[in-house]
């Protein structure tokens, strides 16, 4: 039995049929840093991460990485995943059986790469974890889930871009983040 590795998923991905949207769409698992302190966990890709097969390469991944510098983390230091593997036709939301079906991919990621700190982009990523609350309460704010895991829950950048509305909250979600995790070791 081979030794379970982030490569060795993503090859075993390729080939998954669990999901229905993988008659549809290209797998995407995660990528970056495989022993991040910090994970973060967007929807599900979009057309350009369909394309590429690479997880926040399209305008929403541009605006994570310039998130990311303003509290000086690079891309390369992180890891970065999201609850969904595929791209659900016209970029529409995922449905719950989507993420349900998707769940292991993601349990295994966080498994194998031992973040101290999951940061949730948006609802569906927090909903992954948590369903008493909503985005708008929990934003901005950090969680437990073990003693060893805490969850950040921040809003998506891609609402941002939609709404902006939203861009202020975003930055200063991120502003929180990076004092949080100065306190974590
Ligand atoms: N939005 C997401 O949630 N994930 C991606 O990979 C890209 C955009």
């Amino acid at each position: 039995m081979p030794i379970l590795t982030l490569d060795l998923l993503k090859e075993k991905l390729t080939v998954w049929k669990g999901c229905d949207l993988s008659t549809t769409a290209n797998a995407v698992l995660g990528e970056g840093n495989p022993r991040a302190s910090v994970m973060i966990i967007g929807e599900a890709p979009g057309e350009k991460e369909n394309e590429l097969r690479r997880p926040f390469v399209g305008a929403a991944g541009k605006y994570l990485n310039e998130l990311l510098e303003s509290i000086q983390l690079k891309r390369e230091d992180v890891y970065i995943s999201n609850v969904v593997k595929y791209c659900p036709p016209d970029t529409r939301d995922p449905k719950p059986i989507e993420k349900e079906q998707c769940m292991p991919w993601l349990m295994l990621e966080i498994a194998l790469v031992k973040p101290k700190v999951i940061v949730t982009l948006g609802r569906h990523s927090l909903g992954h974890f948590f369903s008493g609350i909503t985005i708008s309460e929990a934003h901005g704010n950090a969680f437990p889930i073990t003693a060893a895991v805490t969850l950040f829950s921040v809003y998506h950048p891609a609402a941002a871009l939609h709404n902006g509305s939203l861009r202020s909250a975003l930055q200063s979600d991120f502003y929180k983040l990076g004092d949080f995790l100065k306190t974590v070791q």
